[in-house]
């Protein structure tokens, strides 16, 4: 099917109750930005464009989209100064001119809704068009700062009252409105230029759109969620985190359904984007950064530290306090104890003693270490990026392999600076490697 329609995010709010010098919608939960969230709820629904209203910190939030998957089908309109819900509507209107199908209304605040609810909205529209217009409902235990559904005696919809204007038996209705519409194009552009802004907050509100829809007669379509919880708003850093958990149970399930075995849910931490093959074991306390790549039949934990960049090919096994970034490695490599590996490219069936370091950082760059295949790093171990440890390579305990340093392939480097151990005769050569302390393997 062809893209069609026309989403519109509304995120120009300010979110001064986040109590934060950063944008609300730039706050990232599981690796990515409440907008990233959205545009990828908006990207679901495969349509033509994605306008953004913008207008506190704007070009930050531009600048973000810009960088998403979404860009090329996302232009951003600023409304200023923010006159409420229905005026962000009102300052897409000459981006709307030409708009056919339905325009849906998604808030830059609500990463939790799913694209299966969204799809739901979406068939619904489509069964009351061309007139007719969708919203998502739902019915969560607290209801208070939301918009009550009113229903005529028949149980049609009438109106969407707005928290503070409700009578106390409104303030009972125990449906809310979520600010989730699908709108027929034509029909939103004759009614969004007669809001009026006499309410109690003198602001233009779109829900006033869906009760002209009412009583104009043209149907009015409400989709319950069934989970509540999709409707989690992100107004405070409370929300943020109580949201970010929602997500954080969705992408483990995820996971797990796929065969990777994950101990302990409420201790693991794995954001959006991330690869595991099945077999897998993330055991607890483990934190897993958008981007990582885990093969087959790997082990990650406890207490270990995938950072971006990073890829485990299968039977790969980081353990307790390991940390890892922008790093390979290989299959069968063990790392299971304090290590930090950064920017290296380790290969398969190589093993990393406790306590080795790649020091990646000099300071003002980065360098990158390569370690061959079956190479055994002796705990420890001190590798100066850039650096190099050939194929079945040995280092001692407590090594530094100083900087720029290349260890060839078999050979044994001892001490600090480390020195390639040289091998005279069949004797020497024993009981110079009985002397070097392996340390630490499984
Ligand atoms: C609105 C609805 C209310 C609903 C609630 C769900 C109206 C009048 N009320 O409440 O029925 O229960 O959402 O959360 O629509 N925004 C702009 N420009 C503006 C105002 C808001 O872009 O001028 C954006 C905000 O950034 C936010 C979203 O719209 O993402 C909702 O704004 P908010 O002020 O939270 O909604 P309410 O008016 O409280
Ligand atoms: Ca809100």
């Amino acid at each position: 099917m062809s893209r069609a329609g026309t989403v519109v995010i509304l995120a120009a709010g300010q979110g001064t109750r986040m109590q934060s010098a950063r944008p609300k919608v730039l706050h990232e939960l599981c690796g990515k930005t409440l907008i990233a969230w959205v545009l990828d709820q908006a990207l679901s629904l495969d349509p033509e464009r994605i306008l953004v209203v913008v207008g506190h910190a704007a070009e930050e939030v531009e600048a973000e989209i810009a960088r998403g998957p979404a860009s090329e089908l996302c232009e951003c309109v600023v409304q200023e100064p923010q006159a409420g819900t229905g005026h962000a509507l009102q300052v897409c209107l000459p981006a709307l001119a030409s708009a056919e199908g339905p325009v849906f209304v998604l808030y830059g605040d609500m990463p939790v809704l799913t694209p299966k609810s969204l799809q739901t909205l979406s068939e619904v529209a489509g069964d009351v068009a061309p007139e007719g217009m969708a919203m998502l409902t739902a019915c969560p235990p607290l209801t208070s700062g939301l918009g009550r559904i009113a229903r005529a005696p028949d149980g049609a919809f009438a109106s969407i009252v707005e928290d503070r204007d409700c009578t106390p038996e409104e303030l009972c209705i125990e449906e809310v409105n979520l600010g989730v519409y699908a709108f027929p194009a034509t029909q939103l552009r004759e009614y969004l230029p007669r809001l009026k802004n006499d309410n109690s907050q003198g602001e233009y509100y779109l829900t006033d759109v869906a009760r002209m829809f009412a009583s104009d007669g043209r149907e009015v379509a409400t989709v319950e969620l069934a989970d509540p919880d999709e409707a989690l708003g992100v107004n405070t850093i409370a929300h943020l985190a109580e949201a970010r958990w929602a997500l954080q149970v969705r992408l483990l399930e995820e996971h797990m359904a796929r065969g990777v075995a994950i101990e302990d849910p409420a201790t693991t931490f794995i954001d959006a984007d991330v690869e595991i093959g099945p077999g897998t074991r993330i055991l607890p306390c483990t934190v897993i950064r958008g981007g990582v790549r885990i093969g087959a039949g790997c082990e990650v934990g406890p207490f270990t530290h995938l950072r971006r960049g990073s890829v485990l090919h299968d039977g790969a096994e980081l353990g307790n306090f390991c940390e890892a970034k922008n790093s390979e490695i290989g299959a069968g490599t063990k790392a299971k104890h304090l290590s930090y590996l950064g920017d290296a490219q380790i290969g398969a069936g190589a093993n990393i003693g406790a306590g080795t370091i790649f020091a990646n950082y000099d300071g003002t760059h980065k360098h990158r270490t390569v370690v061959e295949d079956g190479a055994f790093i002796g705990s420890g171990t001190t590798i100066v990026a850039p650096g190099k440890i050939g194929a079945g390579a040995t280092t001692g305990a407590g090594a530094v392999i100083t900087r720029g340093a290349e260890v060839g392939p078999n050979e044994v480097w001892v001490g600090v600076p480390a020195r390639r151990l040289t091998r005279t005769s069949v004797n020497e050569t024993e009981s110079e490697t009985q002397g070097i302390e392996r340390g630490a393997a499984d």
